[in-house]
C-alpha cells in the first residue's frame, strides 16, 4: 500500500500554493493524499508568519503531533514556510520529533530532506535566497486543490520595506518569472481544463523590474524599465481556453494607467481590483513607508474606476499600527466611507519580529482602544459592502460554479467576476463545479448574493481525478 500524506496550511495564497508543490512533490514519489492525521506517514506542517501570532499555533499542533509520533514512530513530520525560514534550528530545539524543517527557498527539495532524515535522522535546511531556477511553484509538478481554477505565481520575494511587514525578510528579495515561462505555463493549464487563473505576487504591478534591470546590466541599454505588467495580462489573457483572469496583489504606488487600460480592454481579466491602502492617515502611511498619500490613492482609485466598467474595489486595512492616534484612525474611517469598497480584509495591527514597526514599542496602541476602532472600520466596511450587494439585485451576472453550498446542498455557489459569492438553487440535472452559468441577482447580503439561474454558459472540461487504488 503506498503511504500517505497530509499537508496542513496554516497562512496566505503564496503558503497554499506551496503546499500545491509540496503535495505535487509527494505524489510523484508515490505518496497518496489522506485527510486523517493519524492515518498518515508524512504530515507537513506549511506555515506563515505574516500577522497572526503563528508561533503558538506551530507549537501547539507540534505538541499534538508528538502523541501521533509515539505511537507510530516512522510517522515524519515536516515543518516549512515564513515560520520555519525564520525560527531555523529553534523548531527542531523546542520540537525534537521534528524530522524536516525547510524554508520557503527550498520547497523543491522537500522529498529529498524526506529520505535524507530516514536514513541520516532529522535535517534543517533552510536558503537564505531563492534559487532563480527553482524559485517558481508552477515549474514544479503542483497538485492543485481544484482542477478547474488555478495559482500561477509570477513573482516571489518582495523589493519594499513597509515598516509593519515580514515578507521581505522572510521571501526575500523580488525575482519575476520570465513572461515566456508564465505563458506556457497557463497554455498547459488551461490544456488540462483549468479556465481560470490568479497570477500571484507579493507586489505583482512591479513585475518584470528585476528582468529588465538584469537585461540592461547584461548589456542591452534598449530595454525598457517601463512595468511589464500590463503586457503580461494581455499575453496570458490571450491562452485559449482561459475565460477569466485575476491578480493579487498589486502595490498602489507602482500603479500605473496602462495596467488599468489593460484590465479594461481585455474581457478575460475580471473587473475587480485588490488595492491595499492599510491606512487612509498620510502621517501613519509614511510610517509605514507605502509610498503614497490618501489622496493619491483615492485619485488612482477613481481613475481605476473610471477606466474600468463595472469594478469592484477590495482592500487591506491594519488597525492600530505604532502611533495612530484617534485622528489618523479618523483619516481611516474617511478614505474607506470615501473608497466605498466591496469589501476589506481588516487586521489588528500585530508586531512582526525583526521588522522597523516592530521597534516601536514605546507608541503601540492600546489594545482595548484597537479593538474598538476595529469594529468601527467594521462598520463602515460593511455597510458599504451591503450597498454595493444590493445595488446588484436585478442583475444577470456570469458565475463560475465552485459546487454545492456549505450551509444549503439544495443550493450551488458560484463566484461573479467581480468576485463575489452567489448561492442559486441547484438545477435538475447535474453541474460541475468549474461551469459556468448566468445567475440573476435577487438578493443582496453583506458577504453574499442570492440569485436564481438563469443559463448555463459552459460546461467544465477538467477531467475529475479518480483515485488509483
Ligand atoms: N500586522 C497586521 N497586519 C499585517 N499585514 C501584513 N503585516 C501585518 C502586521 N504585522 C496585512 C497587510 C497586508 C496583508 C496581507 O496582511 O494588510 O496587506
Ligand atoms: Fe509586505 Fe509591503 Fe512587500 Fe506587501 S509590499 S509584501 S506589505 S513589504
Amino acid at each position: 500500500m503506498s503511504k500517505r500524506y497530509v499537508v496542513q496550511t496554516f497562512g496566505c495564497q503564496m503558503n497554499e500554493h506551496d503546499s500545491e508543490r509540496i503535495a505535487g512533490l509527494l505524489e510523484s514519489d508515490g505518496y497518496e493524499k489522506t485527510n486523517d492525521q493519524s492515518d498518515a506517514d508524512v504530515i507537513v506542517l506549511n506555515t506563515c508568519c505574516i500577522r497572526e501570532n503563528a508561533d503558538n499555533k506551530l507549537y501547539g499542533a507540534l505538541g499534538n503531533m508528538k502523541r501521533l509520533k509515539d505511537k507510530n514512530p516512522d510517522l515524519q513530520i515536516m515543518v516549512g514556510g515564513c515560520l520555519a525560514q525564520k525560527d531555523k534550528e529553534m523548531i527542531q530545539q523546542k520540537a525534537g520529533h521534528v524530522d524536516v524543517v525547510f524554508g520557503t527557498h527550498n520547497v523543491h527539495r522537500a522529498g529529498e530532506l524526506l529520505n535524507q532524515a530516514r536514513s541520516s535522522g532529522p535535517v534543517t535546511e533552510i536558503w537564505e535566497a531563492a534559487d532563480p531556477d527553482e524559485a517558481f511553484a508552477s515549474a514544479l509538478p503542483a497538485k492543485p486543490e481544484l482542477d478547474y481554477k488555478a495559482w500561477l505565481t509570477i513573482q516571489v520575494g518582495c523589493d519594499n520595506s513597509c515598516a509593519f511587514c515580514i515578507v521581505p525578510s522572510v521571501r526575500g528579495e523580488e525575482i519575476s518569472r520570465p513572461a515566456e515561462d508564465i505563458v506556457a505555463e497557463a497554455e498547459r493549464l488551461a490544456g488540462a481544463g483549468v479556465s481560470e487563473i490568479t497570477l500571484l505576487g507579493q507586489n505583482v504591478n512591479s513585475y518584470g523590474r528585476d528582468l529588465a534591470l538584469k537585461a540592461r546590466h547584461a548589456g542591452n541599454p534598449d530595454v525598457k524599465l517601463r512595468p511589464a505588467f500590463a503586457n503580461l495580462l494581455r499575453s496570458v489573457a490571450a491562452v485559449e481556453g482561459i475565460r477569466r483572469l485575476r491578480y493579487t496583489s498589486p502595490h498602489p504606488k507602482d500603479m500605473t494607467t496602462d495596467v488599468f487600460e489593460a484590465m479594461a480592454q481585455t474581457p478575460a481579466v475580471m473587473p475587480h481590483l485588490h488595492f491595499p491602502l492599510q491606512s487612509g492617515s498620510n502621517a501613519i502611511l509614511k510610517a509605514m513607508h507605502r509610498g503614497y498619500t490618501a489622496q493619491r490613492y483615492l485619485e488612482k482609485l477613481a481613475e481605476a474606476r473610471e477606466t474600468i466598467p463595472d469594478l469592484a474595489v477590495t482592500t487591506d486595512i491594519i488597525v492600530g499600527f505604532p502611533g495612530e492616534s484617534e485622528e489618523d484612525f479618523q483619516a481611516t474611517m474617511a478614505v474607506a466611507a470615501e473608497a466605498r469598497f466591496d469589501h476589506a480584509f481588516t487586521f489588528v495591527y500585530s508586531p512582526r519580529p525583526g521588522t522597523e514597526a516592530a521597534q516601536l514599542s514605546d507608541v503601540f496602541c492600546d489594545p482595548a482602544e484597537v479593538k474598538e476602532r476595529f469594529a468601527r472600520l467594521r462598520t463602515v466596511i460593511e455597510r458599504n459592502a451591503l450597498a454595493h450587494n444590493l445595488a446588484r439585485v436585478g442583475v444577470i451576472d456570469e458565475v463560475m460554479v465552485e459546487g454545492p453550498s456549505k450551509t444549503d446542498s439544495d443550493r450551488l455557489t458560484g463566484r461573479t467576476g467581480q468576485n463575489k459569492l452567489v448561492h442559486f438553487p441547484k438545477p435538475d440535472g447535474p453541474l460541475r463545479a468549474g461551469s459556468y452559468a448566468t445567475v440573476k441577482v435577487t438578493e443582496g447580503h453583506t458577504s453574499y448574493l442570492v440569485g436564481e439561474l438563469v443559463e448555463i454558459t459552459a460546461r467544465a472540461t477538467h477531467r475529475t481525478r479518480i483515485a488509483v487504488l
